[in-house]
């Protein structure tokens, strides 16, 4: 059964309807106080001159991130902690995903490793979300629900998604697993799919719109002959599961919201072997499948924006 997917898909827009064309009401602030950022240092020896760079782009009508999405150090390597988590997670799953075992002996894993750190699956009741962690298989797009029947078997190829929050800090990652020996169709997919994330990361460097990065994943996509969700797309994390800016990765280059350093955002794209369109299960009311039946891959990287380029946080 069908539904439309834009609607489902509002939870991670609605983050991103905040448009910051306008000024927010962001305090002014003088150049001896202490910054916004909750650095502690003075505003002149901090994000002063990034915010005089910022308003000449606003000015411009250039989309421009609002400070809340600008980590501080101290966040940032809070951050970083959870992220180890999340990696822990995945390299688990790696070293133990095999044929025979169930999506929800995975959902068990993570939960055990969680609770070892006394983290919390950031999945878990979000919006009503039943587990712990994302389980899809071969057709399935993504937001696959762990389950006591679903066996993996020889040849499936299964995107697991896992996000951790520690000490209120959010991460977020994925990875494709291959259980035995899979076609070597699939296997292309799956390797497309993750290098992908590779042309995308080049264009993740400061004051370059984020657009450049997704139409970079996007030509690359469609030169392997392979299509991209169009619906499902990325997002700012690390304060929150779902922050701005929203993630495209089929758009046009010079489009969306400019790059600073301190942003931190997820590289997701959903790659299809056939045809872009998806639909989502009426059953569950999350499951995400491609509509023409053919497989889908995705990775998931979660990358901070520094002076320089770019800092892979998860992955
Ligand atoms: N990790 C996914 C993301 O990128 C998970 C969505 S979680 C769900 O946001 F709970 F919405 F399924
Ligand atoms: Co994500």
């Amino acid at each position: 059964m069908k539904r439309n997917v834009l609607e489902y898909n509002t939870m991670r827009k609605k983050v991103s309807d905040q448009s910051l064309f306008e000024k927010e009401v962001e305090e002014k602030i003088g150049r001896n106080d202490v910054c916004w950022c909750g650095s502690g240092k003075k505003y002149k020896k901090c994000h002063c001159d990034m915010d005089v760079r910022l308003d000449d782009y606003r000015n411009k009508g250039v989309l421009v991130p609002a400070r809340r999405i600008i980590k501080n150090a101290v966040q940032i390597e809070g951050i970083r902690e959870s992220a180890k988590i999340n990696i822990e997670i995945l390299d688990y799953i790696d070293a133990h995903i095999k044929t025979g075992i169930t999506t929800q002996e995975i959902d068990d894993w993570v939960c055990a490793i969680t609770k070892k750190h006394h983290a919390i699956a950031a999945t878990l009741n979000y919006e009503g979300y039943p587990k712990s962690v994302c389980t899809s298989i071969n057709n399935v797009v993504c937001h696959g629900i762990p389950s006591k029947e679903t066996v993996l078997q020889e040849g499936d190829i299964i995107n697991v998604d896992a996000s951790t929050i520690y000490q209120g800090y959010f991460s977020d990652s994925s990875r494709m697993y291959c259980i035995g020996t899979v076609s070597a169709e699939k296997k292309r997919l799956v390797d497309i799919a993750r290098t992908s994330l590779e042309v995308g990361l080049e264009y993740v460097q400061p004051w370059r719109k984020i657009g450049d990065m997704g139409a970079a994943i996007h030509e690359f996509a469609i030169e392997n002959g392979y299509s991209v969700v169009r619906e499902i797309g990325g997002h700012g994390v690390g304060l929150a599961f779902h922050e701005d800016p929203w993630v495209s990765y089929v758009c046009p280059k010079d489009t969306g919201m400019l790059l600073v350093p301190g942003m931190i955002f997820t590289i997701e794209p959903m790659i299809n072997m056939g045809k872009e369109e998806i639909y989502i299960s009426d059953e569950d009311g999350w499951t995400v499948y491609t509509e023409d039946g053919l497989p889908s891959a995705q990775w998931e990287i979660q990358v901070l924006v520094t002076e320089d380029g770019y800092e892979i946080l998860s992955y």
